[in-house]
């Protein structure tokens, strides 16, 4: 028998942490018009409660609700007692593995950052953290949250031969690294993973296994977690028609510690961004490319030779690329004082040029 109740907390149990987002949400009219709700609305117990009967034999739950929210609205503070309560958990023995239920909308940066400060740690201590969520409130007749909610918590809990821990998501049936989210549809029920590399949760996909094996390998050190208000400034911007010159220079006269910049085609930006963009560098502000086309990857001095110093961002996307910059630039700055001389290149170059999944 499943159990859900907090009497649970002395036995090994899956912890669910609930976070808000549409699998919390609540619609005003669920028949008529389930898209128009409000996420973060229904409390964690609740969600757990709905599903109880649903939940594999001798599994314990406990929940405990972090915040509930529209992932729109989430913050890098929260972000870290996030992570520094998934560390905790972690080092808890009786904690076998943890569930997070996410917004979709910023599942994208949560997935990025768990990978890069807990993820090496969730692999030795041989446990998984998984992501999920919905695209349709609690209350919709199709609601998507339930069925998310049962496999998430089957994927944390289950060992599964030859599978690596470590951070994942599990959306619609399929299980992604949580670090390949993407959100890339408004409404499509498997939004947030639908251009990810996938395999069904139910039957794993043996080329897909063999890549995450190969991610998991490089992945041999977590990043600290900045402090709540210490994490560096980095900004997005996107290359365009039209792109002024004066875009950059409005930056140069700001505190701002970082720039991603979504570049067209294969990391490209516009011409007049060129000569702003070498005082940024000579100012000591970071810069990464990526590529606002939304998939395939950005790679060093293509289509031109980077300005020294600019990295290129592989296969993140630019959300993901600016939590990987923060972090870098974290790391670079926390770790500088115990010692360790390396830049926020050789840093960001650790999540940027893990195996490629193809
Ligand atoms: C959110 O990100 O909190 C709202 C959207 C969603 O969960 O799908």
């Amino acid at each position: 028998m499943s159990q859900i109740s907090n009497a649970t907390e002395q036995l090994p149990h899956i912890l669910v942490l609930g976070m808000g987002g549409t699998i919390a949400g609540l619609a005003a009219d669920p028949e008529g018009n389930p898209n128009k709700y409000k996420a973060g609305q229904v409390g964690i117990d609740s969600l757990l409660a709905h599903i109880a009967s649903a939940l594999p034999q001798n599994i314990a739950v406990i929940s405990e609700q972090l915040a509930n929210m529209n992932s729109r609205n989430l913050s890098e503070s929260l972000l870290t007692d996030l992570g520094n309560r998934i560390q905790e958990c972690l080092n808890d023995l009786l904690v076998k593995g943890i569930v997070i239920t996410h917004g979709t909308d910023t599942m994208e940066e949560t997935g990025l950052f768990l990978q890069a400060t807990c993820g090496h740690r969730a692999q030795i201590l041989g446990k998984r953290i998984v992501i999920t969520g919905a695209m349709l409130p609690a209350n919709a007749p199709a609601a998507d949250g339930p069925r998310n909610l049962v496999d998430a918590i089957s994927w944390a809990s289950m060992p599964l031969e030859n599978c690596p821990n470590g951070v994942y998501a599990v959306m619609s049936g399929k299980v992604c690294l949580a670090m390949d989210l993407a959100k890339r549809h408004g409404s499509a029920l498997n939004a947030p993973l639908r251009d990810s590399p996938t395999s069904p949760v139910n039957l794993i996909n043996p080329s897909w296994l063999s890549c995450v094996k190969a991610v998991q390998a490089a992945w041999g050190e977590d990043l600290p977690i900045p402090k709540a208000e210490e994490w560096p400034w980095v900004e997005i911007l996107t290359s365009h028609a039209g792109a002024r010159a004066r875009t950059i220079k409005h930056w140069l006269t700001s505190e701002v510690l970082g720039l991603v910049l979504a570049g067209t085609g294969a990391g490209g930006f516009h011409d007049d961004w060129s000569e702003p963009l070498d005082e940024a560098i000579d100012r000591g502000i970071a810069l990464v490319r990526t590529s606002r086309t939304g998939s395939g990857a950005t790679y060093p001095h293509i289509p031109e030779k980077d300005a020294h110093g600019c990295m290129a961002s592989g296969t993140l996307s630019a959300p993901r690329a600016r939590i990987a910059l923060q972090l870098a630039l974290n790391a670079a700055e926390t770790l500088k004082i115990s010692g360790k001389a390396l830049t926020w290149q050789d840093f960001f170059a650790r999540i940027a040029n893990l195996p490629e999944f193809r």
